[in-house]
């Protein structure tokens, strides 16, 4: 049986569950791995349908998870990743294919690159035995990693991009199957997800402008892609929350080899040759004095948006709000994907709904949208 078919098993078992094992207790299924949480969930429904409407208490773990959110937005910056949405996961109907911060502060300048808020060192805490797994399971494959490479910065880089350019392939395709399986509205997750793919490809052909590798490292890239992306693609279907924290986790591991490779250029012992012109175009960089530090820096910041999408999108999962047009209440983003009127308090119009709609966001896509907040 491939994959991809116990995958739709998996979420086809609501169906069989409604011929007469729908109140069998969740516990009770043998093949759990193989179950998604709104498989799962489906079973909960069916036996609180007897219980009168009556309120349900979080598990502990989430109780924990979401007291930990709560004393974090208290005591960090009104900004800091884990807290907020991401700002480019707000542009949930017409996102951008990287940061919004090269479109319009662009040509970066070494200055402005540098001050990019991206808080380098910051660490999502595990909230349960998930979250630990998956910090543990990123540790695991860190130590190969550094055994390996040492302080050959840009040999690793190919090798990381090779491996980070997978999941939001893996991601998206796994939740448009479920789109279309469903007939439901996905909430804006698939095109971030397949931009995050692409985003992580142009690093991968990026640093092939500043290195050749070796037939040995073009062997290692082949063997390591078998493996992961079967691996992550369990993952995936076994528990997605773990697998977008796995990848929030190793986010947080690029961001310090590529603060690592950042010194090794301050330091002398990697020369800061001229950026790339794929880089320069991509980053919308300053063509008269971008270098290769100036590249690194656009990456790590890439990193840090990965980083914070992924710990958010787990976060979604865990608090059963995949929806990503809840919760935008912003004029602005209202304004960009739906030219709704935006009213304040006083019932007063504060957005021109006159402007003119651009051609991404027409009466369908309303409709669509209309349809998403109503699922
Ligand atoms: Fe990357
Ligand atoms: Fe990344």
């Amino acid at each position: 049986m491939s994959l991809l078919t116990a995958h739709t098993l998996a979420h086809a078992t609501p169906r069989v569950a409604s011929l007469g094992i729908a109140t069998a207790r969740p516990a009770l299924l043998g093949s759990y791995c193989l179950v998604s949480r709104r498989s799962l969930s489906f079973f909960s429904a069916s036996q609180q349908a007897t219980a009168a409407n009556q309120p349900r208490d979080p598990p502990p773990s989430l109780q924990l998870h979401q007291q930990r959110l709560q004393q974090a937005a208290a005591a960090a910056p009104h900004n800091a990743p884990g807290v907020q949405m991401p700002p480019e996961l707000q542009h949930a109907r017409v996102p951008q294919p990287i940061r919004d911060d090269f479109v319009t502060n662009g040509p970066m300048t070494t200055a402005q690159l540098e001050a990019l808020e991206i808080y380098p060192n910051a660490h999502r805490v595990p909230t349960d035995f998930a979250d630990k797994v998956a910090l543990a399971t990123v540790k695991l494959l860190r130590t190969p990693t550094d055994l390996f490479f040492k302080k050959k910065y840009v040999h690793r880089a190919v090798m990381l991009e090779t491996v980070a350019a997978v999941p939001g392939m893996v991601g998206a395709m796994l939740r448009h199957l479920r789109s279309l399986r469903g007939l439901r509205h996905d909430g804006g997750w698939i095109s971030h997800l397949l931009h995050e793919a692409e985003n992580e490809r142009m690093h991968l052909m990026t640093w092939m402008r500043v290195c050749k590798p070796s037939w040995f490292d073009r062997l290692l890239v082949f063997a390591v892609q078998g493996g992961f992306f079967n691996a992550f693609f369990l993952l995936y279907l076994c528990s997605a929350r773990t697998a977008h924290r796995v990848v929030g986790y190793l986010e947080e591991e690029a961001i310090i080899s590529y603060t690592a490779f950042l010194n090794e250029i301050d330091a002398g012992r990697i020369p800061n040759t001229p950026a790339p012109k794929i880089a320069i175009e991509y980053w919308n960089l300053d063509p008269t004095t971008a270098t290769l530090r100036d590249v690194v820096l656009a990456v790590r910041a890439d990193e840090a948006l990965h980083r914070d999408t992924n710990h958010h999108f787990a976060d979604r999962i865990l608090t059963h709000n995949e929806n990503l047009y809840q919760g935008l209440e912003s004029a602005d983003w209202k304004r960009v994907n739906h030219q709704l009127p935006v009213v304040n308090n006083q019932g007063k119009q504060v957005f021109d709904s006159t402007t003119k709609p651009s051609s991404a966001v027409s009466t369908g896509h309303k409709n669509t949208t209309q349809e998403a907040l109503a699922s």
